[in-house]
């Protein structure tokens, strides 16, 4: 196990009626908030109007800046930071998806902030303060409720870029599984895939031995596999929510890299495929996924038959461990197909004529590498987008 510093000092506000508490944690930070959503289901779900109920009962003031689009743009977190200024907000509380939240986010790091935010996220700069955030989730997918990163989307040239910092941690995070009743199918799916994957990313290793962590991330990956056809089969069943939305904060809350370096690769290839086609983060990452392990199987056969085995319940052959590894693979895709998702990137209208642009920003042309399992370069990644597209 390598060694480790575990800190999240996220406060979780979980269970039914928990957004009824909006208004008293957001007192204990600040007396004026930024309210920030997306594009208004919380409106038509009336957590809107429960949210500012909350606020009002507990006297604390609020000014309001919605539209978040999936893939959060630059231009709205600027305005975001002007307002804040303006109205002298203490504060940035999301109402929403990681969308939301990771634009809250790059708000709170931008207001105490003299240069351009997107030099957080360049890695120009490295942030020093920031406004505190509040969450309140209303889908289990990006666990920003509970992390370090933001990831923004520059409109100018279509960067998709992540900041990881400490200081956004959000203060709190409220989750109550009855607000995610209203999502529908497609978004389930891509989140199921979302938090999968980051189980998969901290899975996939080279630090020796990790066993305990290997244990939990294994159990969480069986969580959300049992969890997630049953709300898809019944939309308000409150129990697999639960399961499904705390699995997804657990998944990205540092806790299960602990003692081990996650390989992070498939995230960077798929922020390139939603920065260019727009797609949702989750069915970028299913789309991708089978394809970097069948790229890296090599890298170390027997984790992916570990896996196939103890995730899927794939029996190993001891002179054939690379056969359930591949088995494995083959489980993980049909899982995802089962629910939806597409396991090829021409399931999503991905055209082989951007994938040389998509590696060469991916790689800042060739001169930076992606991934710690296996160093993914320029080639590398021109070879994995290939196979995602193959069917
Ligand atoms: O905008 P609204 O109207 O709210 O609709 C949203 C949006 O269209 C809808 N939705 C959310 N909750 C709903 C609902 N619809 C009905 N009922 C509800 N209860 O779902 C759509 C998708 O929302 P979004 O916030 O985009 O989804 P998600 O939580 O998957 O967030 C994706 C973003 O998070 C980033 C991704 O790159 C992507 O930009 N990530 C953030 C991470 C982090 N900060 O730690 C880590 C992740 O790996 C990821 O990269
Ligand atoms: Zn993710």
């Amino acid at each position: 196990m390598d060694n480790f510093v575990f800190r999240n000092p996220t406060k979780i506000v979980f269970g039914r009626g928990a957004e009824s508490k909006v208004g008293e944690e957001a007192r204990a930070v600040a007396s004026k908030v930024l309210l920030h959503f997306g594009g208004g289901s919380i409106k038509r779900s009336g957590l809107h109007d429960k949210v500012v109920a909350s606020l009002k009962a507990a006297g604390v003031a609020y000014v309001e800046l919605g539209g978040v689009e999936p893939n959060p743009r630059l231009g709205l977190v600027k305005e975001g930071i002007a307002l804040c200024r303006k109205e002298k907000v203490g504060l940035v509380l999301a109402v929403g998806g990681g969308s939301v939240i990771d634009s809250a986010k790059a708000i709170a790091l931008g207001v105490p902030y003299s240069g351009d935010v997107w030099d957080f996220y360049s890695g120009k700069a490295e942030p020093t303060e920031a406004l505190p955030v509040g969450t309140i989730l209303t889908i289990p997918a990006a666990g920003s409720e509970a992390s370090t990163g933001s990831v923004i989307t520059k409109e100018e040239g279509l960067y998709k870029r992540a900041c990881n910092s400490e200081l956004i941690y959000p203060h709190f995070s409220i989750l109550d599984p009855e607000l995610a009743f209203t999502l529908p199918p497609d978004q389930i799916a891509n989140g199921a895939a979302d938090i999968m994957a980051h189980l998969l990313e901290r899975y996939f290793t080279n630090s020796r031995p990790v066993e305990f962590t290997d244990r939990l991330i294994e159990a969480t990956l069986r969580t959300v596999i049992d969890a997630a056809p049953r709300v898809l089969a019944k939309r308000d069943d409150y129990d697999a929510w639960a399961e499904l939305m705390w699995a997804g904060t657990i998944a990205h809350n540092n806790l299960l890299n602990t003692g081990r370096v996650g390989d992070w690769a498939t995230h960077d290839l798929e922020h390139e495929v939603s920065a260019v086609y727009g797609v949702a983060h989750g069915a970028g990452l299913a789309a991708l996924f089978p394809s970097w392990m069948r790229f890296t199987l090599k890298q170390d056969v027997a984790r992916f038959a570990q896996i196939a085995n103890r995730v899927w319940g794939l029996e190993i052959v001891p002179r054939d461990i690379e056969r359930a590894a591949l088995r494995g693979i083959a489980a993980l895709e049909g899982f995802w197909g089962s629910i939806g998702l597409s396991v090829r990137l021409s399931g999503l209208g991905v055209k082989e004529d951007r994938i040389r642009e998509m590696a060469d920003k991916l790689t800042e042309n060739g001169k930076r590498q992606v991934g710690n399992f296996v160093k993914i370069g320029r080639d590398e990644a021109i070879k994995i987008y290939t196979m995602a597209l193959r069917d």
